[in-house]
């Protein structure tokens, strides 16, 4: 049984309202969350994205009733530290007790002097991006000194070079300019299935973006969001076009 909602929610970019219609859909069916998202990604958009306090709301009045007290349904966030490129991590540099799970909304990479923290993706900083020599792989990091927050940071690096810095292996390592001040690299946590950036989260207490990886995002009957092991089998939410 598919439940479908319809919603007007009114989108702020820049300087621009953008008014845009969003339906989402409600999946009864109990499912792992790589099988909700086959089967968003089939029958609809995506599993659910919730980028506002105005969606969760929206959200919880149509669902809330429907989720039992301890019970959950996934959406479309995957806890999971990778590369701006969507690439994995195979190499790590994070300073001791980093990722650091009590910076519950700090999704993001700085780099500095003693290796990888996590940070709150809209404060500003400087941020190198990296040229690639596709002929030998090589990277050429680019210092900006220019703050910008992590999103800002990644759309001007892939529109004037490759992307922001990816550090993969210990040559990459040896290459990368050491600065002492912070600066953000390419590092980031827990992606939306639909590939869109939002750096909104609202976890329930005790339920920190980056104590756990590769763990899955439920909505709660309080609307707020919980980690669960992905493979669990749950109802889930969906989005689509307008019906
Ligand atoms: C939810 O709560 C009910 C009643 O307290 C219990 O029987 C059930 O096992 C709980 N389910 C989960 C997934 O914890
Ligand atoms: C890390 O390894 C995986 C699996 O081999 C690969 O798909 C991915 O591209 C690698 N990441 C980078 C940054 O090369
Ligand atoms: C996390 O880092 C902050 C500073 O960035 C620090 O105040 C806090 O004690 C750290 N917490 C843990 C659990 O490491
Ligand atoms: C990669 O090639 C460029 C020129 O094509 C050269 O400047 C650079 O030193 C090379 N890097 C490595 C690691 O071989
Ligand atoms: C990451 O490092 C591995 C092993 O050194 C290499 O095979 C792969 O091509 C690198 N990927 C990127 C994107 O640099
Ligand atoms: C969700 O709805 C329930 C019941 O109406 C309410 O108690 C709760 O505060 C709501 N949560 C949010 C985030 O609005």
């Amino acid at each position: 049984m598919v439940q479908a909602a319809s919603f007007c929610l009114l989108l702020l970019s820049g300087t621009f309202d953008i008014s845009s219609s969003l339906t989402y859909y409600h999946v009864s069916a109990s499912m792992t969350w790589q099988k909700a998202q086959t089967y968003c990604r089939s029958n609809h958009i995506d599993l659910a994205t919730v980028d506002s306090m105005a969606t969760v709301n929206v959200l919880n009045k149509s669902y809330q009733s429907m989720i039992p007290a301890n019970g959950s349904m996934w959406i479309g966030l995957k806890r999971s530290w990778s590369w701006s490129t969507g690439e994995s991590l195979n190499y790590t540099l994070w300073t001791t007790g980093q990722p650091n799970a009590s910076n519950s909304e700090a999704a993001c990479g700085l780099f500095d002097s003693k290796g990888w923290s996590n940070y709150y993706c809209s404060n500003k900083f400087g941020f190198y991006c990296f040229d690639e020599d596709s002929s030998n792989a090589s990277k050429t990091y680019i210092l900006i000194t220019v703050s910008k927050t992590w999103k800002d940071a990644q759309t001007y690096c892939k529109q004037y070079h490759t992307d922001l810095a990816i550090i993969n292996n210990s040559e990459d390592s040896a290459a990368f300019p050491v600065n002492a001040a912070y600066v953000w690299i390419g590092l980031i946590s827990s992606y939306w299935s639909d590939g869109g950036f939002s750096s909104f989260r609202y976890w329930a207490q005790d339920n920190s973006e980056s104590s756990l990886d590769d763990t899955c995002t439920a909505m709660d009957n309080h609307g707020k969001w919980i980690s669960k092991q992905c493979n669990l089998k749950m109802s889930f939410i969906c989005y689509g076009g307008e019906s």
